[in-house]
């Protein structure tokens, strides 16, 4: 018997325009978290969709309990014991918990020659299912009413529940908070402690180096390496992913802060559990961040400042005078853009090309005549936006949804910087991007704000608020704790106005 649960060897797979995978490799041993890593693009998600029969492999073969097996779609993978959590995920949010998590297995129940589905027996199994993992939800409320980390916790659970002996979670953390990331670390002890394989996707070094027994290192679809996690550095794979030393994790500071030019002052939400009070100003060419735990009120104040939400109280200036902002196009009217937290769901035209997907923010500034668009000047903006963020596509022309998710996200990203807003809200800029694209992101925040642009950052990596940051604004609960700069912009001092308010 091998002492692999999982071989897979020399898997090829090609679309149209890209060779996705290229003999591509993995060996999982029962009871270990092998994690897969590599830029955006490199062909991860590619390679788990052929082991769980999304995508047919075009070469290489796959060796799973000790034989070889041909997975024809994912209902096959599921039966032999093989589950996964996506990146993008396809949650039902008009049914039930139970119901997502049961979705193409229903319990049924016979009447003579009729079946009927089970649901007192599916809630059941599935409430006993949560309570199990810890997880504190109901299991028969609709799945919509969850926050998009808990669906990716009733996600999870599906794949537990599954009794599978591969799980592969694909950035399964990308929206989890500290304590659900904290929550997910122990499900999967206790998944391989019984001697299930996990396949681990992250951007995230610090999850990987914590949680993984191998790691596997892919670049444009090539194999590059496996090693054991326990020899593994963070600058080891930033070099080996990117295949070349990347001495500084962010660039050098190039923008001077001028007068204050945005403020915003007294916000309250409409709704009583949300901020209060919060007012801020920043200056022309500041690069602002905005630190907290998730459940701080971040997204929801930008969103109002935006006029994506309800107020009862507060005003925004720009230079001086007071913005009318009911909705999000007289934001943008006014020089402001907001690049959503949550950009797969909210900012994606799938069927729409690339190009289409960067210039749709900007289409009237492309007019000719204010009528006839000038599709030399889109093509313009377009390649300079993929040749900036290094944006993987085989052309300006292909369907976003074919895309790497990192790189869907980076399309997005580069739409509002075409607009060259006066004033950018980002929130969670950097959220599954690789760190090479990551560095990309970074120089052209220095470049905008050099350029007299006001930028405000909203990010759960304080080490990236550090670094890319001339002051740091904390929020706790709704409200502004406190405003760092300097010497006080350190993890411990943000830690400490993070939790103000917590116990
Ligand atoms: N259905 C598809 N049609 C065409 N091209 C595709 C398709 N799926 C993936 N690709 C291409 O294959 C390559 C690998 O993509 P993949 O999604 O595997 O990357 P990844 O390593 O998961 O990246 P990320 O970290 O951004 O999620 C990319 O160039 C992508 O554009
Ligand atoms: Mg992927």
């Amino acid at each position: 018997m091998s002492e692999y649960i999982l071989e897979m060897k020399d898997i090829c797979k090609s679309f149209p325009g890209v060779k996705a995978l290229d003999h591509v490799s993995l060996q999982l041993k029962p009871g270990h978290v092998h994690s897969l890593m590599g830029e955006n693009g490199a062909g991860k998600s590619t390679l788990m969709k052929c082991l769980f029969g999304i995508y047919k492999k075009d070469e290489g073969t796959v060796i799973y309990d000790g034989e070889e097996v041909t997975i024809t779609d994912p209902f096959d993978a599921l039966q032999k014991g093989i589950a996964m959590v996506h990146q993008e995920l396809m949650p039902i949010r008009d049914r039930s918990i139970a119901e997502n998590i049961y979705c193409g297995r229903y319990p049924v129940k016979k009447f003579g020659p009729i079946e009927v589905i089970d649901h007192k027996k599916m809630n059941d199994d599935a409430q006993a299912l949560l309570d199990d993992l810890g997880l504190d939800f109901k299991a028969t409320v609709k799945l919509g009413t969850l926050t998009a980390s808990q669906m990716q916790l009733v996600e999870i659970a599906k794949a537990v529940s599954a009794n599978a002996k591969i799980i592969i979670l694909d950035e399964p953390t990308s929206s989890l908070t500290l304590k659900e990331v904290d929550k997910l670390f122990e499900i999967i002890k206790r998944l391989t402690a019984k001697g299930c394989g996990v396949i681990y996707i992250s951007h995230k070094m610090d999850e990987i180096l914590q949680i993984s027994d191998e790691v596997t290192i892919m670049r444009d679809g090539q194999y590059i390496g496996t090693w054991s996690a326990s020899e593994l550095t963070t600058d080891f794979i930033i070099a080996k992913e990117v295949g070349r030393e990347l001495k500084d994790l962010y660039p050098p500071k190039i923008n001077t802060p001028g007068e204050v030019i945005f403020e915003v002052k007294d916000f309250d939400s409409v709704l009583d559990n949300s901020f209060k009070d919060c007012s801020f100003s920043v200056r022309k060419g500041e690069i602002y961040g905005v630190a907290g735990l998730v459940g701080a009120q971040r997204t929801e104040l930008m969103e109002a400042i935006y006029g994506l939400r309800g107020i009862t109280s507060g005003a925004v200036f720009y230079d001086g005078q007071q913005l009318k902002i009911k909705k999000p196009e007289d934001a943008i009217n006014n020089g402001i853009a907001l690049i959503t937290e949550d950009r797969r769901a909210r900012g994606i035209f799938g069927v729409l090309s690339v190009s289409d997907n960067v210039a749709v923010a900007t289409l009237n500034d492309y007019l000719i005549f204010k009528t006839i668009l000038d599709h030399k000047k889109i093509k313009e903006v377009v390649d300079k936006s993929i040749s900036e963020l290094s944006i993987k596509t085989p052309s300006p022309k292909a369907q976003i949804k074919n895309l790497s998710g990192g790189n869907q996200q980076k399309v997005i990203i580069s739409r509002w910087l075409a607009k060259e807003p006066e004033v950018l809200i980002m929130d969670e800029p950097t959220r599954g991007i690789d760190v090479g694209a990551k560095y990309e992101i970074y120089s052209i925040i220095g470049r905008l704000a050099s350029e007299g642009k006001t930028i405000i950052v909203v990010s759960s990596e304080m080490p990236e608020l550090i670094g890319i940051c001339d002051r740091i604004m904390v929020m706790c609960e709704g409200r502004i704790t406190g405003v760092v700069e300097g010497e006080d912009m350190n993890q411990e001092k943000i830690m400490e106005l993070s939790t103000a308010f917590r116990n």
